[in-house]
């Protein structure tokens, strides 16, 4: 069917449905989700500060041994992938994709191309990808993906906020990439991402948050998006890296809650943090005191990528005689994240 096409009542029904079956089943209680979806450059970064040869064969037995951890399905509902490794095989034949499955995950796929300078805004960036993005996400959807990644950046400069060129450019994008999305039968996961780099306060980080997801989801309402059918990926509100006071757990649940809740219409069916630097030990304990609030609209959960693998990759350090260690490794933060779910994490778990 053309994109121009009224789409008929009962397709229009069972795409409905099936959106919401991905939804359903990336937030069953309890659960998070693996970002595993480094482009390259980033994961050989990390590669070679972990002294791991940074080759397509290590990301590709790196990836494979994260999906073949045994029980990662009891804490993780679906994995974010990139495009090399939605593509890849083990050296053994298996499909990435395939291997994920097997592990009752779903298979969500990043489909941005990066941040990228933003024309008279130096210091700003706006993300890339938009062009083709309709035919890449029907190749993925026939991969076998149910949903899709895509990230905005803003950085808290030491002098000034993010420009509101850069806002709404990145605003826009997100939209339509979301409306694509549906459009494919993808759920859309919305990531925009305030930076932790910086010596920002967290006055500061929520300002920025708040003025970002407001003109997200006027965004997302202009161009038709359906609230029900997607989900939000936000930093939690923290002070920068560099920041003289880094504040209590209770404090950074207080304003990302008071932060959310100000901007998120109760119709997006959940909300799934990501960790953007922040230690393991530390997202998992602010995942807590998040849980440790009242209710909220959305059902709150996880979407790490560094807080996740972290340590596991350390363990591995690129050897085969490692990856069983790394492997519970990976399983100890996935549980860790998981207990602080509900509200049951205490820094006596990290005693092993
Ligand atoms: P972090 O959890 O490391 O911030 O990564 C999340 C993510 O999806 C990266 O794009």
């Amino acid at each position: 069917m053309s994109p121009n096409e009224v789409r008929p009542i009962d397709a229009q029904h069972a795409q409905h449905a099936q959106l919401a079956a991905t939804v359903q089943a990336l937030f069953t209680h309890g659960k998070g989700l693996l970002a595993m979806d480094e482009s390259s450059g980033t994961c050989n970064r990390r590669f070679a500060s972990a002294g791991i040869p940074p080759t397509l064969d290590m990301r590709c037995a790196y990836r494979a041994w994260l999906l073949g951890t045994p029980e990662l399905g009891s804490c993780i509902s679906g994995v974010i992938l990139c495009d090399e490794t939605i593509h890849q095989a083990t050296a053994a034949g298996a499909p990435l994709v395939q291997l994920a499955r097997s592990a009752g995950l779903l298979v969500g796929i990043k489909v941005d191309t990066g941040a990228k300078a933003l024309a008279a805004h130096p210091g700003d960036t706006v993300t890339e990808g938009l062009d083709g993005l309709r035919e890449r996400l029907q190749a993925y959807a026939e991969l076998g993906a149910r949903f899709a990644k895509w990230r905005g950046v803003f950085s808290v400069h030491e002098a000034r906020l993010p420009s509101a060129a850069c806002i709404a450019a990145n605003a826009h994008a997100l939209a339509r990439y979301a409306a694509l999305c549906q459009e494919a039968g993808l759920v859309p996961i919305i990531e925009p991402e305030v930076l932790m780099v910086g010596a920002h306060t967290l006055a500061r980080c929520q300002a920025t948050t708040e003025a970002v997801l407001r003109s997200v989801f006027e965004q997302l309402v202009q161009q038709s998006v359906r609230l029900e059918a997607l989900v939000l990926k936000p930093n939690m509100v923290i002070a920068g890296l560099a920041a003289a006071t880094q504040d209590t757990d209770d404090e950074v649940a207080d304003a990302t809650l008071q932060c959310l809740l100000r901007v998120v219409p109760a119709a997006v069916p959940g909300i799934a943090f990501l960790s953007g630097g922040q230690s393991g030990k530390l997202a998992s304990s602010r995942l807590n005191a998040l849980h440790l609030r009242p209710r909220t609209p959305w059902p709150l959960t996880f979407s790490f990528a560094r807080a996740l693998q972290h340590p596991a990759m350390e363990r591995w350090a690129g050897k085969e005689a490692n990856i069983r260690a790394a492997q519970q490794a990976l399983m100890h933060r996935a549980r860790c994240n998981c207990t602080a779910l509900h509200g049951e994490y205490s820094p006596a778990m990290e005693a092993r």
